[in-house]
C-alpha cells in the first residue's frame, strides 16, 4: 500500500472527462453526458450503447479506439430522427466526439471527428474519411497530441482472450501501455506502420527502385530500434514496480518481451542492432513476395507469467487470465500516476465478468482508493453495490443517458 500513499503525494488534483458530446456516433444521433471525476457506472440492456460510450472516450486518446474500428463503421447508420438536439448538431462531420477534460485541475476542450474529404487520384475524384483532432479549438498536427491532455487505460470483453491466439492484440496492448508512459511512442508506431506499408507496396509492385527501398529500410530500422528500446524500458519499469508493490488480491506477474530486436538490445549497442535490422530487412525482401512478414518489431510478442505458479498466462484458467489482465492495468495505472503525475481514465467494459465476488469487490475498492475516474459498464447495477456511496450511476435507454 506504500504506492497509494506515494500516489496521493504526487497526484494532488483530479483528471478526467467532465463533458462528453457525441454526434452521429454509432447508435447516438446526439448525446451529451456530464460525468463526475469518480467511478461512473453505466448500465443498460444488451445493445443499449454502453461500449459505444467507452469507445467514444477512447477516441480522446491517440489510435483507433478500443474496438480498433474502421472510421467509416462508426458513423451512425440509421437516418436522423427529427430531434431538437440533433438539429443543433454540426453536420459537416461524418461523426464527432467532443469533450471537456481536466488534467490535474487544468481544463481543455478536445474534439475528434471524421470528415468526408475528396482527393484526385489518377484522374478520378475519390471520397475518403479524414480524422481530424482539435485541442481548444485549434487543429492539432497529429493525433498523438491528444496524449498530452488525456490518457486512458481500457479492458474490454474482447481482451478476455488476449493471451490466447495470435500476438497482434497483445502487441497493441503492449504498445498502448508503452505510450501511456511515453507519448512519443504513438508517433513511432504510426511511422513504422506507414513505412512498412510503403515498403511492402513497393516490393510487391515489382518496381526495382533499390535506393528508395534502402532508404525505407534505413528509416524502418531506426524507428524499429527506438520502438524496441521504449518497450524494453517501460516493461522493465513495470516489472520493477510490480516486484516492489505486489498486489494483495490480484496475481503477481512477470512481463516479458519476445522479439528478436528487443532481445538483441540486451547484448548489443543500439547502433549495431540498427545495422543488423537494416540488413535483415534487405534480406527479407524476397519473403514479402512469398507473403511472409519480415522479422522485426512488427512481430514481437508480449508474454505474461503468473509468478506464483510460474505459469504462462495462456495456460491459466479464464478467470485467472482476467485477473492477470486486471493486475496489469492496475499496476500500469499506479506506476503511470507516480511517473507522470496524473491519473489516466479507466474504461472497464463488463470488467466484472469472470471475476469471483472477492476479486470483483476488491477491484472496485481499489479503483475507489485511487481517486480517479473509471467508467464501468454492466447489464447489472447490483454488481456495483459496494460503490453505492462512492460512484455515479447512469442508465441507458432509447439512446439517451439518465442518472439513476
Ligand atoms: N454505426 C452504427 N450506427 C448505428 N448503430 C450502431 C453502429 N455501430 C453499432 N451500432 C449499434 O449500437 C448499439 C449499441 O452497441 P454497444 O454499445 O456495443 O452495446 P452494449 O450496451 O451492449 O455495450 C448496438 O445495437 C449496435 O448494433
Ligand atoms: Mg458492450
Amino acid at each position: 500500500m506504500a504506492a497509494l500513499y506515494q500516489i496521493s503525494e504526487v497526484v494532488k488534483e483530479k483528471s478526467g472527462v467532465k463533458r462528453l458530446t457525441l454526434t452521429d456516433f454509432r447508435n447516438y444521433a446526439y448525446l451529451r453526458f456530464e460525468p463526475e471525476i469518480c467511478p461512473v457506472i453505466i448500465t443498460g440492456e444488451n445493445g443499449s450503447g454502453k461500449t459505444n460510450i467507452l469507445e467514444a472516450i477512447s477516441f480522446l486518446t491517440p489510435g483507433r479506439g478500443l474496438r480498433s474500428a474502421k472510421m467509416a463503421d462508426i458513423k451512425r447508420l440509421t437516418p436522423a430522427l427529427v430531434e431538437e438536439s440533433y438539429a443543433k448538431a454540426d453536420k459537416s462531420y461524418s461523426w464527432a466526439v467532443s469533450a471537456d477534460v481536466v488534467k490535474n485541475g487544468e481544463e481543455f476542450t478536445l474534439s475528434t471527428a471524421v470528415q468526408k474529404a475528396q482527393k484526385e487520384y489518377e484522374n478520378d475524384l475519390r471520397t475518403f474519411d479524414r480524422r481530424i483532432v482539435q485541442i481548444d479549438g485549434q487543429k492539432a498536427s497529429t493525433q498523438a497530441e491528444l496524449g498530452k491532455y488525456m490518457s486512458a487505460v481500457w479492458v474490454t470483453p474482447q481482451m478476455d482472450r488476449i493471451f490466447l491466439g495470435g500476438p497482434q492484440p497483445r502487441r497493441s496492448f503492449l504498445d498502448r501501455i508503452v505510450y501511456s508512459f511515453d507519448i512519443e511512442h504513438a508517433k513511432r508506431t504510426a511511422l513504422f506502420e506507414h513505412l512498412y506499408k510503403e515498403w511492402l507496396k513497393l516490393i510487391k509492385s515489382g518496381v526495382k527502385d533499390n535506393l528508395w527501398l534502402l532508404s525505407l529500410e534505413d528509416q524502418m530500422a531506426s524507428t524499429g530500434v527506438s520502438i524496441a528500446a521504449a518497450r524494453r524500458e517501460i516493461i522493465a519499469r513495470l516489472n520493477t514496480f510490480i516486484e516492489k508493490e505486489p498486489d494483495d488480491v490480484f496475481p503477481n506477474l512477470r512481463l516479458e518481451l519476445d522479439g528478436k530486436i528487443e532481445q538483441m538490445l540486451d547484448q548489443k549497442p543500439a547502433i549495431d542492432v540498427e545495422d543488423y535490422y537494416k540488413e535483415s530487412l534487405y534480406h527479407s525482401r524476397h519473403l514479402i513476395l512469398e507473403n511472409e512478414a519480415a522479422e522485426g518489431v512488427n512481430r514481437t510478442d508480449f508474454k505474461v507469467y503468473f509468478k506464483k505458479k510460474n505459469m504462462p498466462a495462456e495456460l491459466c484458467s479464464t478467470g485467472e487470465q482476467k485477473s492477470l489482465l486486471v493486475s496489469i492495468i492496475l499496476s500500469q495505472t499506479k506506476c503511470q500516476m507516480l511517473d507522470k503525475g496524473f491519473a489516466p481514465v479507466l474504461l472497464l467494459d463488463e470488467v466484472t465478468t469472470h471475476l469471483d465476488d472477492i476479486k470483483k469487490d476488491a477491484l472496485l475498492h481499489k479503483i475507489c482508493d485511487l481517486k480517479l475516474q473509471a467508467f464501468m459498464t454492466s447489464t447489472d447495477k447490483d454488481s456495483f453495490g459496494v460503490l453505492k456511496n462512492d460512484a455515479q450511476f447512469f442508465v441507458l435507454k432509447n439512446n439517451q443517458i439518465f442518472e439513476n
